[in-house]
């Protein structure tokens, strides 16, 4: 494949799931990026009152505003549709109902504007963004950490991962979201759970940490979800001091499972491939975000020679830069969609990956 030498302006579009969100991108010839502008419309507080996200609400909340968002992207950025070189959009995995939307709004401006479509495997935005903030360069291992999806892969290139670990049962940010959700606290997650877990004491409860050990390198994190339920049901009514300690050691128990599986995968890699294995490990993803998981990955990362790059966390959690971004890598590769192109509800980054043992794995 071979690379363009010109200076490629792309949208990106991204509803898989509860943002909202159209960014514009720019990829200079020798591969570094810059963005133009990056709107992101979250659609949290509607589905706060559900503690999840609800797919028929965001579908109608992505058509409700997306024409807008995209205008104010533009705008922001001083450009118009014909000043653009191609429109990206997420064609999967993720809630078919927002996917469509997103992906047949990019179809009309590709139609309409005689512009190439790209139609964007949402992990691979999540996988590539470090190329744009931190121009990475390949191979890399990469941590995918987010609220649908936990997996190592070796990137070797656009389009080409190789799947070493993934869970086998829920996604690390769900079981954050989840956690919350049990002790009352709002959604997503996360963010809050790492807020409280900062004034909590780690040590309280000894939470199980599944995985650990094993001679994979695959997640589990429904026995830790299930222990931690039990103790909040034996505390009950909890005081903030509990809510703090379960916080504080729930993540220590997942920051733990996760720091170990990833020591294993980094054996792994390097067993399969040696010298291409590289030494940068990245993490993407909304759980990204959690600076006690990037702490732990750093000293990891260090332990065994390799460099971490973590994006900051307004490109961790879902945007549109990373889909614009992944469409321009694919644009200056060639490698564009006609307008049959389809949404998929699940879209692994490695469909030759083996089903994973015991699992109820999701793509
Ligand atoms: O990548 P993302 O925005 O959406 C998906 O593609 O899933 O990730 C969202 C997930 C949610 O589960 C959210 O609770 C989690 O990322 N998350 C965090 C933090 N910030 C976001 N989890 C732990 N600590 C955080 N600071
Ligand atoms: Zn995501």
């Amino acid at each position: 494949m071979t690379s363009t030498m010109r200076t490629l302006t792309v949208l990106g579009i991204e509803t898989s799931c509860d943002e909202t969100a159209a960014a514009l991108v720019r990829r200079a010839p020798d591969g570094m990026g810059r963005i133009l502008a990056d709107v992101v419309r979250s659609q949290a507080g509607e589905h706060a009152p559900f503690g999840g996200v609800v797919p028929e609400i965001a579908a109608r909340a992505h058509v409700a505003v997306l024409d807008r968002v995209i205008g104010e992207a533009l705008a922001e950025a001083g450009l118009r549709f014909h000043q653009l070189d191609a429109v990206a959009a997420t064609a999967g995995p993720g809630l078919i109902g927002g996917l469509l939307v997103g992906l047949t709004t990019a179809k009309a401006i590709a139609f309409a504007h005689a512009l190439p479509l790209i139609a964007v495997n949402h992990l691979e935005g999540h996988a590539l963004t470090v190329r744009l903030t931190d121009g990475a360069r390949f191979p890399y291992l990469l941590v995918l950490v987010s609220g649908g999806h936990t997996q190592t892969l070796g990137v070797t290139g656009v389009g080409r991962y190789e799947r070493i670990g993934t869970t086998l049962d829920d996604a690390l940010g769900e079981a954050f979201d989840k956690t919350a959700k049990l002790i009352g606290l709002g959604y997503p997650g996360g963010p809050e759970v790492e807020r409280r877990a900062a004034e909590g004491n780690p040590a309280r409860f000894d939470f199980p940490r599944p995985m650990i050990g094993a001679d994979n390198a695959h997640f589990s994190f429904s026995g830790l979800k299930t222990a931690l339920r039990r103790q909040a049901e034996k505390l009950a009514p909890l005081s903030d001091t509990d809510i703090a300690d379960l916080c504080a050691s729930f993540q220590a128990a997942a920051v733990e499972v996760v720091g170990d599986r990833v020591e294993r995968a980094i054996a792994l890699w390097r067993a399969r491939v040696g010298g291409r294995a590289g030494r940068t490990l990245v993490v993407a993803g909304g759980v990204a975000a959690n600076r006690a998981l990037a702490a732990r990955l750093g000293e990891i990362a260090a332990a065994a020679g390799f460099d971490l790059l973590v994006p900051p966390a307004g490109l961790c959690t879902d945007n549109g830069a990373m889909i614009a971004w992944a469409g321009a890598e694919r644009l200056a590769l060639g490698l564009v969609d006609d307008l049959a192109a389809e949404a998929r509800a699940r879209w692994p980054l490695d469909p030759a990956a083996p089903v994973a043992a015991g699992a109820g794995v999701k793509a």
